[in-house]
């Protein structure tokens, strides 16, 4: 029996010839190719060659020729078999085993497929001639989808086409309509219906360039209905094993080292649109290793560039603490930030290709330093808050699979730590005492994010409001007096302001003991000033946007106390520790 094409097509997309030739060949990059000395004949100057962009090997001293399956049979004299074999193995793919169960599958594949290109077809032409489909093509226009991008994406609306329906119906059976998930079974009316009805459709096409499932959004928002819906898991879509836009990102990573990991469908496209192609999206789920690894196959860095918004920041950091397990010495992850809720669609399309791509270049952050950022950020002066800071740190290092990586990133994370607790880490200093210049601009650079991060903004929003409208603040008092604040600076110029309200009739900035420049902070950084600006006169407006502010600066308070009752739960495993701590998360519920 054969080995069935896509099988091999697929062993063939996952592993470039220079990644199993550099097993036994010492490969160096000239140009597009790579260079070395022949696996074939003893000789000193290399004449042996590797493309992986046409995907074979050449040899000028002997002629040998072909491609990785070629290359692994005649190095290391195997059959046939045992190539594919052993390949499939270092792609990291099931073994193919010929059994009845294989037969079924290929065919359930096959005709798995065939509903796929069908569906999408039909839908695509819909949407380019149906007139029913006007609102949908005005809606992409709307987005600044043009034609190009319709087609190469192949787009579609599903417009309920009940003979197309009835087509599909009678040409496969049942198990294979409700295994293609394209449709589900009512059983009220006893019968299939088309899932994905009136949304546009974007197909997901799997590393070799199948269509496997579907991404359907919804023409107007509304609140009962999702905005989005995929497919659900099938015989042949895993979620967190595929990747939005993989087949074509990954025939870049010959020129390209990096790749764009982006939330959305729309952000893939509206980067594609303005020429980078190197990209892909991770269908709304969170991100898995398994993704990591597959983009790791063929590029040497991911930038993950998420919406920026706090939505966004959070998936980020879920991101980072599974992806730094599998970081690996020759791979670097980083992390991009777009600045006004921007997510990478509106970004790119507003400043343009270039203006991305140096943003880009000059704003992503490594992996360890995110994350190290993050913890940082959310740790007060407290012994306890510390405490957990560290632990937390050292937990996530110690996750890291490649013991070099893992030795590295806790030496990075142990340093900075020791930065800023000279007293305590005396013994760590002994070690890694050099003082170096670099570590000082890091911890200026440091000094500036750090006073960007969510909860600060919160915190210069809330205070922005209060020295803005203080007339309002004083007849609200009771709203804004059990606030807790965490950053130093910030307390100080809150406290300040709670004993001015208590004491006038109302604070007014120029009597406010502080230094000038917590102020300044505060009015550079409060990310509330256009709302502000527009709302000024709206006194309801401005209490509803300040009570959302206390509550979520009430939650972060809890979450941080949380945070600290259960390691010392973990510790203690004390009855009054358990209960305080079930009361906090009944109160975190509430809220
Ligand atoms: P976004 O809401 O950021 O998507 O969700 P987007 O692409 O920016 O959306 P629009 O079209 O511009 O408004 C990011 C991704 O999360 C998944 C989708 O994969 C989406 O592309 N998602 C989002 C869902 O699966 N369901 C939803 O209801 C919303
Ligand atoms: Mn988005």
């Amino acid at each position: 029996m054969k080995y069935p094409k896509e099988y091999l097509d697929e062993i063939k997309t996952r592993l470039k010839v220079s990644t199993v030739v550099s097993k036994t060949v010492n490969l160096k990059k000239r140009g597009k190719e790579y260079v070395g000395l022949s696996p074939f004949k003893t000789e000193k100057t290399p004449s042996f060659t590797v493309n992986d962009e046409k995907e074979f090997y050449h040899c000028f001293s002997t002629a040998e020729h072909g491609n990785i399956f070629d290359f692994v049979m005649k190095t290391q004299n195997l059959k046939f078999g045992e190539a594919v074999k052993s390949l499939a193995n270092l792609a990291g793919m099931r073994p193919y085993t010929f059994s009845k169960e294989d037969e079924i599958r290929e065919e359930k594949w096959n005709n798995y497929k065939s509903i796929f290109n069908k569906y999408i077809d039909h839908y695509h032409n819909e949407l380019l001639k149906n007139p029913n489909s006007t609102d949908a093509k005005n809606y992409l226009k709307r987005r600044r989808l043009t034609l190009e991008e319709v087609k190469k994406f192949k787009i579609g609306f599903e417009t309920n086409d009940i003979n197309f329906q009835d087509e599909i119906f009678k040409k496969f059976k049942e198990n294979e309509i409700r295994d293609s998930g394209l449709f589900y079974f009512d059983e009220n009316k006893k019968k299939f219906i088309s899932r994905f009805r009136e949304r546009i459709l974007f197909p997901i096409r799997n590393i070799t360039g199948d269509t496997i499932a579907i991404g359907g959004r919804i023409l107007k928002d509304s609140d009962y209905l999702a905005k989005y819906i995929n497919s659900p898991e099938t015989p042949f879509f895993k979620k967190g094993s595929n990747l939005f836009n993989l087949d074509f990102a990954r025939k870049l990573s010959n020129n390209l080292n990096n790749v764009f990991l982006v939330e959305g469908y729309m952000d893939v496209i509206g980067l594609s649109k303005n020429k980078i192609d190197n990209v892909v999206a991770n269908l709304g789920t969170s991100l898995t290793t398994r993704q990591i690894l597959i983009l790791n196959q063929f590029f040497d860095e991911i930038v993950i560039c998420f919406d920026g918004d706090e939505s966004g920041y959070k998936a980020a950091l879920r991101a980072a603490e599974s992806s730094i397990i599998e970081l690996k010495p020759e791979k670097k992850i980083s992390f991009l930030f777009l600045p006004d809720n921007h997510d990478p669609d509106s970004f790119v399309n507003e400043k343009g290709k270039d203006f991305f791509l140096n943003y880009s270049e000059s704003n992503s952050v490594s992996i360890h330093k995110f994350i190290f950022d993050h913890y940082l950020n959310n740790m007060d002066d407290s012994p306890s808050s510390k405490a957990i800071f560290e632990k937390k740190l050292r937990s996530i290092s110690s996750t890291i699979k490649d013991e070099f990586i893992k030795k590295y990133v806790l030496e990075y994370f142990l340093e900075k730590i020791s930065e800023f607790t000279p007293n305590t880490n005396k013994k760590f200093n002994k070690y890694y005492s050099k003082p170096s210049k670099s570590l000082k601009s890091t911890q200026n650079y440091y000094n500036e994010t750090k006073s960007l991060k969510a909860i600060d903004i919160k915190e210069f929003s809330f205070l922005y409001i209060l020295l803005k409208k203080p007339e309002l603040i004083k007849h609200n008092f009771n709203l804004i007096e059990n606030v807790k604040l965490f950053s130093g600076e910030n307390k100080l110029l809150f406290n300040e302001i709670l004993k001015q309200t208590k004491n006038f009739k109302i604070t007014l900035i120029d009597n406010i003991n502080v230094d000038q420049s917590l102020i300044d902070r505060v009015f550079k950084y409060a990310s509330v000033k256009h709302i502000m600006v527009k709302n000024f006169n709206n006194d309801h407006k401005i209490l509803e946007i300040l009570s959302e502010l206390v509550r979520d600066l009430k939650n972060y308070e809890l979450e941080i106390r949380i945070q600290e009752l259960e390691s010392r739960f973990s510790k203690d495993l004390n009855e009054v520790t358990f209960n305080e701590l079930k009361e906090l998360k009944k109160l975190q519920k509430i809220n």
